[in-house]
């Protein structure tokens, strides 16, 4: 007899953003090219200067296990980060370093959620935030919003889903996957709210440094002084830097609770990788002159991905004011034919898309919002135009 699961097994699906990427894989193994705008990773290489700040921790002997919560230096760095960008006062104590800010999502989590809570959720939402609730026991409370209310959760529709059970608000802005930013007014009247209640905030800022226009970045928890012992920030560096591989996020969270995720790593993970961690001491005490080249970057992709979509027949978006993706509403095809095959959702719509454009996307389902696509523009101008070439004779022939 094989090794039964654990019911908890049953609780969580592979990462649909990764599932598409291997589905890609897959065909560029068979010698097919695929154009791929299914990741959400930056292609750019990680910056000269944090290369060599990981050669020298490695020659500088830092191979050695590290305080479980992270190098004091990094979190002190982290700390000032938030007083300097966000006007955040922090201590270092408050903050704690993982691998990854999905790793930072999942500690935080693990810290305040349990059986019997739930965890209010707004879709879109980013793929990996049901799971990681339902992992801890939670239930996952997911509020659809619309485009036509620019993917915003507002005071009322939060108000009307909170319960005695409810533990968490999860936000995300600038948002993967629609781009939404919230302007600091309409997060405040959502802090107002949230502060009519007992319940705490994960606030999501993992793209921070990357907003486009007038768009700006909050920092949930400087709305309110009463915020911060409620809040938990979570970032990291894999965005803003191009360090996805490294495996470094944060959380800032009230004592109690970064005092337990530091406990909880000391007995998971040990600690993040000691040269990952000197790396992003660099990537955000060092010279930041590459985060504005590879924004510039990012710039002139989301215009001209904007642009040919305006050129696509019958897709629609609503330009990202933030992150590195393109929500396309491709509802208007469902029901049709394409390519010979009838679609019925956004899953069809990106499978033909892969298997007969060649082009790979992540259907809106996996977000929670059926009747999207999402494109990621963290890809090269020669694989956009190529991928809008492919994907325009797929919608017209
Ligand atoms: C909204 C959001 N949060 C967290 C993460 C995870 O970041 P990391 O690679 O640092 O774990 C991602 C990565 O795609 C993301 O899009």
């Amino acid at each position: 007899m094989g090794l039964e699961l654990a019911s908890r097994s049953t609780l969580i699906a592979p990462s649909a953003t990764l599932a598409m990427g291997a589905e890609a894989r897959k065909l560029k193994a068979r010698g097919v090219e695929v154009l791929d705008f299914a990741l959400g990773e930056p292609d750019f290489d990680t910056p000269a200067n944090i290369q060599e700040a990981a050669f020298r921790a490695i020659r500088g002997g830092h191979t050695h296990y590290t305080p479980p919560a992270g190098i004091p230096e990094l979190r002190e760095a982290v700390a000032s980060h938030y007083s300097k960008h966000h006007g955040l006062k922090t201590a270092a104590a408050q903050v704690v370093i993982s691998n990854g800010a999905k790793h930072s999502l999942h500690n935080a989590l693990m810290a305040v959620c349990g059986p019997g809570d739930e965890v209010i959720i707004p879709a879109p939402y980013w793929v990996s935030y049901s799971d990681l609730v339902k992992l801890t026991g939670a239930t996952p409370v997911v509020i659809p919003t619309t485009e036509a209310e620019g993917f915003k959760l507002t005071p009322e529709r939060f108000l009307a889903a909170v319960t005695p059970n409810t533990k968490l608000l999860m936000i995300n802005s600038p948002s993967n996957p629609t781009g939404v930013v919230y302007s600091r007014a309409e997060l405040a009247q959502l802090a107002e709210a949230v502060l009519s209640t007992q319940v705490g905030v994960l606030s999501d800022e993992i793209y921070e440094q990357l907003t486009y226009g007038d768009a700006q970045p909050t920092c949930f928890a400087t709305l309110d002084p009463r915020l911060p012992e409620r809040t938990i920030t979570v970032s990291g560096v894999s965005k803003t830097y191009a360090m996805t591989g490294w495996r470094i996020g944060w959380a800032v969270a009230p004592d109690g609770v970064s005092r337990f995720m530091g406990d909880l790593q000391s007995q998971e993970t040990s600690n993040p990788c000691s040269v990952s961690q000197w790396a992003a001491l660099e990537a955000i005490a060092g010279p930041q002159d590459s985060v504005a080249v590879m924004k510039a970057e990012f710039t002139r992709r989301r215009a001209r991905v904007l642009e040919r979509i305006r050129d696509l027949p019958g897709i629609t978006c609503t330009p990202p004011d933030g992150a590195f993706y393109a929500f396309m509403n491709v509802s208007t095809y469902f029901g049709k034919v394409l390519g010979g095959n009838r679609i019925e959702d956004s899953t069809d719509f990106c499978m033909q898309a892969l298997g007969q454009a060649g082009v790979a996307l992540v259907m809106g389902s996996a977000f929670g919002a059926e009747g999207y696509a999402r494109m990621s523009f963290a890809t090269s101008l020669t694989t956009i135009e190529k991928g809008f070439d492919a994907l325009k004779r797929f919608l017209v022939d």
